[in-house]
């Protein structure tokens, strides 16, 4: 047989057409170990958070009472990420409803931003670090690849991304939060935001110009307005 029908019969392209595509087996993927999930395991949120109530791949989940993986939307046009659960995080399985979410709430209505429509609320680690401290680089790591699957399902047109945090943990950008808050960033093609963190807020009640919340304010507008603009 000449050489070039030999080739011929080893013809990939042909070949792949006709393969089945393999479905990944969920059942088969470790939740104990920090081997990758590949982009594309997941079909829907449903099985993400299955995945994450029986998640080892970091020490968070030996002191979790549940995992918080989001709550809002899974439609909306805006992703808000957040640094980890709190207490009435862990204690509720949702984000952001303790003191610092009621703040969120109120700075999202300021600009008619409805929390059950127009927004999907994550963390950067789904279990609460105990006593509320920052997540390590190596757990917001074992947790990313659930979040860049939200990320992908969820496919928002905005991203805000709430502290410094937030920020290295989806972006790796080390810079302080105050450098670049209401600055739009763009991260794998999508718009985002870093904001402060309403935390920080609470802890900083002065509305005078220049003032935590005063700077929130401008960037909340800022969000409205570009989400108005590209929803044109
Ligand atoms: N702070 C966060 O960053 N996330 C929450 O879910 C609650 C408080």
């Amino acid at each position: 047989m000449a050489n070039e029908e030999q080739i011929s019969l080893f013809n990939t392209d042909a070949f792949s057409e006709s393969l089945p595509q393999a479905e990944p087996n969920l059942e088969l993927i470790p939740t104990d170990v920090k081997i990758p999930i590949p982009p594309g395991t997941y079909d829907s949120l449903t099985p993400i958070a299955e995945h994450c109530n029986r998640c080892h791949r970091c020490d968070l989940g030996a002191t979790r009472t549940h995992a918080v993986v989001g709550r809002g939307n899974p439609k909306a046009p805006i992703m808000i990420i957040g640094e980890g659960p709190g207490q009435n995080e862990d204690e509720t399985g949702l984000p952001f409803v303790g003191r610092a979410g009621q703040l969120l709430e109120k700075i999202l209505a300021a600009v008619k931003l409805d929390t059950e429509k127009d927004v999907y609320i994550s963390n950067i680690v789904k279990c609460r670090p105990p006593g509320n401290r920052t997540p390590t680089t190596e757990e917001a790591a074992a947790c990313k690849p659930y979040l860049l699957e939200q990320i992908r399902l969820i496919d928002p047109k905005i991203m805000l991304l709430t502290g410094a945090t937030a920020v290295k943990g989806l972006t790796g950008d080390k810079r302080g939060i105050t450098k670049i808050r209401g600055t739009w960033m763009e991260w794998e093609g999508r718009l985002c935001m870093p904001i402060l963190h309403p935390a920080y807020l609470l802890r900083n009640p002065s509305r005078e110009q220049g003032s935590p919340k005063w700077l929130m304010w401008q960037d909340i507008q800022a969000v409205r307005d570009k989400l108005d603009e590209i929803s044109a």
